[in-house]
């Protein structure tokens, strides 16, 4: 109030429960503090943050990243380079079907992917995951977002009172990308609450998700799986789902600690590339 200078935030609501576009930003510009709180603020508050038409180096990206925590590092960092780049930067990370010599240059290479939640087979997972599209298919390949809250607050007492309170186990194979614990090896396995309290917000969120939850502990095994197939049912309704259709340029930010997302096919003939960054957790999920 008062001050001519205050940058407002232009932020369209992509849908009821979840995703907002935060539009007129250029994160090649350091937005000013207060403007950094009301983007943060706005993430907490729409869970996805779409910014569009964005022409970003790695430089950007990452401290763009920074608005929202610490960098996180890769346990396996970039081992390729797109064309074009020269090199990449610690913490950027690639997400491609792209192939040099036979091998993809990133991460996630193919298709579809199952609902999940980024590194919950971690005991800190990634608080938010950063997405900056640089090459995509002429159709597929979208991304869907599922608000855990939504899912949480509306679902059946009957399936919500049997897991309130209980943990489960989460398993991943990078291998896996589209099927859960289908016999492979596990790359790591950690047991967090089945529902999360969101640490800033304070609401809880649905936290199991079908690519990486194996069961509820400490329950029979055809109970675990008769409620967590009706809870995965349940949370990737349309109605708590945003899908985004990638245009370039698109950066979207994601909270991990009461989101899942998913991908849509997309043809293995058309290249498809993306820049991903992580922002760092900062506790055990409870
Ligand atoms: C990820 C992921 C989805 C996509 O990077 O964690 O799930 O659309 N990506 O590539
Ligand atoms: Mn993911």
């Amino acid at each position: 109030m008062g001050t001519a200078t205050k940058t407002r935030l232009d932020i369209v609501p992509l849908t009821k429960h979840i995703g907002a576009e935060i539009r007129g930003l250029d994160l090649r510009e350091k937005p000013d503090d207060e403007t950094v709180r009301a983007i943060y603020q706005a993430w907490l508050d729409h869970l996805v943050i779409v910014f569009p038409g964005q022409k970003l180096s790695q430089e950007d990206l990452i401290r763009a990243t920074h608005y929202f925590g610490d960098l996180g590092t890769l346990d396996r960092p970039a081992k390729y380079h797109p064309p074009g780049f020269s090199r990449m930067l610690p913490g950027i990370m690639l997400i491609s079907n792209i192939r040099e010599n036979g091998e993809p240059i990133g991460a996630l290479p193919d298709g579809e992917m199952m609902f999940h939640h980024d590194m919950i087979h971690k005991p800190v997972p990634s608080k938010g995951t950063m997405l900056y599209s640089v090459e995509i298919p002429s159709e597929g390949g979208n991304t869907l977002f599922a608000s855990g809250y939504a899912a949480y607050e509306t679902l059946d007492p009957a399936i919500r009172a049997p897991l309130e309170g209980t943990r489960a186990l989460h398993h991943y194979n990078y291998g896996s990308q589209q099927r859960g614990q289908g016999g492979v090896e596990a790359f790591n396995e950690c047991v967090h609450p089945t529902f999360r309290t969101h640490e800033e917000t304070g609401r809880k969120a649905v936290y199991v998700n079908r690519l990486m939850t194996v069961k509820v502990m400490d329950m029979e095994p055809a109970e675990s799986d008769r409620l967590l197939n009706a809870l995965f049912d349940h949370a990737e309704k349309p109605e708590f789902v945003y899908e985004h259709v990638w245009r370039l340029g698109d950066v979207l930010l994601w909270d991990n600690r009461c989101s899942s997302h998913a991908r849509t096919d997309f043809p293995s003939s058309e290249r498809r590339l993306m820049m991903r960054t992580t922002v760092a957790g900062t506790t055990r999920p409870i």
